[in-house]
């Protein structure tokens, strides 16, 4: 494996081969049954202001995880959620997932957003436990989806 070492951290602002290809292989490893993004599917977050696409790359380039930070004002202020913390599993383990999530702290709190939300299924023991190190905190709140899939 590269090295995780000189690992940077930044916003993706083109859609190329490379990252569609990044994402064939990140995605299947958050979701089961989400098919990877189409280059059209990327470019719509990469253009969208709203969201963010913050990807991790090795000493090589190669991208070793992602997430996307979506921050938006609502009548009660800025508010910013972090979705789709993925990291390849060849890389985990060595902070790749916390500088992801700390850089996208920095842009939401740079951007005025009050609060960064997130949600995790308690199975997914290091995401918890990553969460909880970077200083998020379980929230008493009940959370619903309806979803249109049936
Ligand atoms: C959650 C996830 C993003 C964390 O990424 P990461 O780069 O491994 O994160 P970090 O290295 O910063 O921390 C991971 C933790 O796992 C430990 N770990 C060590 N070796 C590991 C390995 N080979 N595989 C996984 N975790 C390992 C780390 O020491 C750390 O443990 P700690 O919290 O007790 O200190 C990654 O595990 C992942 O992509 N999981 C699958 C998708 C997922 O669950 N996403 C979150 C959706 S809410």
């Amino acid at each position: 494996m590269a090295g995780t070492r000189n690992l940077t951290i930044e916003e993706a602002t083109r859609v190329d081969d490379d990252l569609v290809d990044a994402f064939a292989a990140l995605v299947p490893q958050l979701s089961r049954r989400a098919p990877a993004p189409v280059a059209a599917e990327l470019e719509a977050i990469v253009r969208t202001p709203a969201t963010v696409l913050l990807v991790a790359r090795d000493d090589t380039r190669r991208v070793v995880g992602s997430l996307t930070l979506a921050v938006f004002r609502i009548p009660t202020g800025v508010r910013a959620w972090i979705e789709d913390v993925v990291v390849d599993g060849v890389a985990r383990g060595s902070g790749v997932g916390a500088a992801l999530v700390k850089a996208a702290l920095e842009r939401a709190e740079a951007a005025g957003a009050r609060t960064v939300d997130l949600t995790s299924r308690p199975e997914r023991d290091a995401a918890n436990r990553l969460y909880v190190r970077l200083g998020f905190e379980a929230r008493p709140t009940n959370v619903y989806r309806y979803s249109s899939e049936g």
